[in-house]
């Protein structure tokens, strides 16, 4: 087995790869050799960033999607299938926040954030699956949160959705084994990303006081994991939940 990861002649999908972890994920996959697959809700964001990613390779395409939505995200992976044929490597990465004292949380503002964290993730998974199961292998890897393990004042529906992403990975990591897929969860501590840059600056200070490691993480931090969750080198990891986030609340 090499120690160097190498991906090329692997396909991924990467959910909400316009932006933040989510692009550092694809340029890392791409940079690995993989032909990587984004899907995300936001066009725009896709195109500003479409040079970035070229520079690295043109081994990637985009589909504009809404995960929450069952039915298109059934019609997208249809579509990548008969382009691509097959799909290696699924990164369910793709999250919001609607953050707010739960008493005052509107439903639309729970359901929101559960539709695109938890719900999008089983839409995607589900289809990817059907394909990985006939080829009897693959990776899911989903990205989750230190929240989901420890929850957080204002985020109650942020952390259940994430704790739901625990438990659904190590659900699919027992029910496929047997066929060869591999399950994993990253749970990323803070990471310096335009989710995080709203925060405001007294926050950011209080909350970086908190990581032993004493600084904020870099969406590479976390494709890094991902990179090694890819690769021969994870072969006899799954149902695990890997934490990056510089000691944080450990
Ligand atoms: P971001 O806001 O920079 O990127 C999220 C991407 O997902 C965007 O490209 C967005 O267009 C896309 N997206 C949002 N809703 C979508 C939908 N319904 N369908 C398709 N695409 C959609 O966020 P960031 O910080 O890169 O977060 C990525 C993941 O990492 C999220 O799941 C987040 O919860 C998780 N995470 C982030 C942390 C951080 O400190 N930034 C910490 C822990 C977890």
């Amino acid at each position: 087995m090499s120690l160097c990861i190498e991906l090329t002649g692997k396909t991924a999908i990467v959910t909400g790869g316009s932006s933040g972890i989510g692009l550092s994920i694809s340029q890392v996959l791409l940079k690995a050799g993989a032909r990587v697959i984004i899907i995300d809700i936001d066009e725009k964001r896709f195109i500003s960033v479409k040079d970035e990613i070229e520079k690295i390779s043109p081994e990637f395409d985009f589909y504009e999607a809404d995960i929450k939505n069952s039915e298109k995200i059934s019609e997208t992976i249809q579509k990548i299938i008969s382009k691509e044929s097959k799909i290696d490597i699924l990164v369910n990465n793709a999250g919001i926040v609607k953050d707010g004292l739960l008493i005052r949380m509107s439903d639309e503002d729970w359901l929101d954030v559960i539709n695109v964290n938890l719900n999008g993730m089983f839409y995607i998974t589900k289809n990817v699956l059907k394909h990985m199961f006939k080829a009897k292998s693959g990776r899911i890897i989903s990205i989750a949160s230190v929240i989901g393990e420890i929850g957080n004042t204002g985020q109650a529906n942020y952390a259940a959705s994430k704790a739901g992403i625990i438990a659904l990975t190590k659900s699919i990591a027992k029910e496929y084994a047997a066929r060869g897929i591999l399950a994993n969860a990253i749970a990323p501590g803070f990471i310096k990303t335009v989710m995080t840059d709203k925060l405001p600056e007294d926050i950011k200070d209080a909350i970086k006081k908190g990581i032993p490691l004493n600084k904020i993480g870099e969406p590479y931090d976390i494709a890094n994991a991902v990179l090694f969750l890819c690769s021969e080198l994870s072969g006899y990891i799954t149902g695990s939940v890997m934490n990056v986030n510089g000691g944080m609340y450990m």
